[in-house]
């Protein structure tokens, strides 16, 4: 991974969330700060900030790329906001130049919650090359994943000093391995953040195999979209844009037209042992988002929460599986597969 992040400071962490806590560790969040969050979005992306006092300034998403609206960011700025967290959902990026550049503008942090973004690329980057901070989860829902874990990346050098520290529990223990001080002591606050060995070992057997589980998932997506297409072209469903697929390999999602025909479906594929989910409930709209965030933009976030359907795309699935998920999807809307 030092290959694909030059030389960014890499850690292995326990979980993207121990990730994104270290990041409001060493932005020194303080109560009354805000960050400026996608509303659609795993509750960790503002959890790690609200956590230490920040206020979440929520914000809808595009509906064609289901990121944050861009185009909404600057109106939600003020004099407190401290970093945006530009999460790439299901690994399509972010417009990370247009975000990066307003970042600069307003002297705030890019952080990027890559959370699903192992190996996908924006300009011939990797994702998690662009923020200030950048973290991966290797959870097991995760293309890549060690069965829990996170990479947390820290690109900016202000901070690679102190980020060593808060990731050894508040302790200059780095400092004592490079023979630099006698003994390690506490000098700063922070946990025990580390990937432990067993969750690093299956780690590194994954990324040794990455091209070839990422390449896979690649050639469903592909498949799923060509089985799929006809569907989209008679008005029934939303897919994924064709521009995004050659970055497709978190998941595949399709976009019903309503939340009756999203649920309906939904039990029938389980009816017929295919588990397909759903997410976010919106955090502007969850029980604490209401209490403490606000919000900016229109109803995206919402109608996407509601409609969103996630089909099964993982190592083990094969083609003819696919075969059968899409043929379900043509039962249930009583249509036939063009050829
Ligand atoms: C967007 C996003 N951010 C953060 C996380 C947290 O990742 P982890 O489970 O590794 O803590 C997730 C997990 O699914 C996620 O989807």
């Amino acid at each position: 991974m030092k290959d694909t992040f030059n030389d960014a400071a890499l850690f292995l962490t326990h979980s993207a969330t121990g990730g994104l806590e270290i990041i409001a560790t060493l932005l020194d969040i303080q109560p009354g700060d805000e960050i400026i969050v996608p509303s659609f979005t795993f509750v960790s992306s503002a959890n790690a900030f609200v956590s230490r006092g920040a206020i979440p300034v929520f914000i809808d998403i595009n509906p064609d790329t289901l990121n944050i609206d861009e185009n909404l960011i600057e109106k939600a700025i003020t004099t407190k906001t401290k970093a945006i967290v530009a999460m790439h959902y299901a690994g399509h990026p972010c417009d990370l130049v247009k975000i990066n550049a307003i970042c600069k503008k307003h002297n705030i942090y890019l952080v990027e919650d890559a959370a699903m973004g192992f190996g996908a690329m924006y300009n011939n980057l990797p994702l998690g090359s662009w923020g200030d901070f950048s973290v991966i989860s290797f959870d097991i829902t995760k293309q890549i994943n060690s069965i829990q874990g996170g990479l947390l990346i820290v690109n900016n050098k202000k901070f690679v000093q102190r980020v060593n520290n808060v990731y050894h529990l508040g302790t200059n223990r780095i400092e004592f391995q490079q023979n630099n001080v006698q003994y390690y002591e506490w000098v700063d606050i922070g946990s025990k953040y580390q990937m432990n060995e067993l969750n690093a070992a299956i780690l590194f057997e994954q990324l040794q195999n990455a091209a070839s589980i990422l390449l896979h998932r690649k050639k469903l997506s592909q498949h799923y979209y060509n089985r799929l297409v006809h569907l989209e072209n008679t008005g029934k469903i939303k897919l994924v844009s064709k521009k995004l697929l050659s970055n497709n390999i978190h998941e595949f999602y399709i976009i019903l037209n309503s939340f009756e025909e999203r649920e309906t479906l939904r039990i029938f594929l389980s009816k017929n042992k295919v588990e397909a989910l759903f997410h976010y409930i919106p955090l502007h709209l969850s029980f604490l988002g209401k209490k403490i965030g606000r919000y900016f933009g229109g109803k995206h976030t919402e109608q996407i929460s509601r409609t969103i359907l996630r089909l099964p795309l993982h190592s083990d699935i094969t083609e003819d599986q696919v075969d059968y998920i899409t043929s379900l999807i043509y039962t249930y809307f009583n249509d036939k597969i063009s050829s």
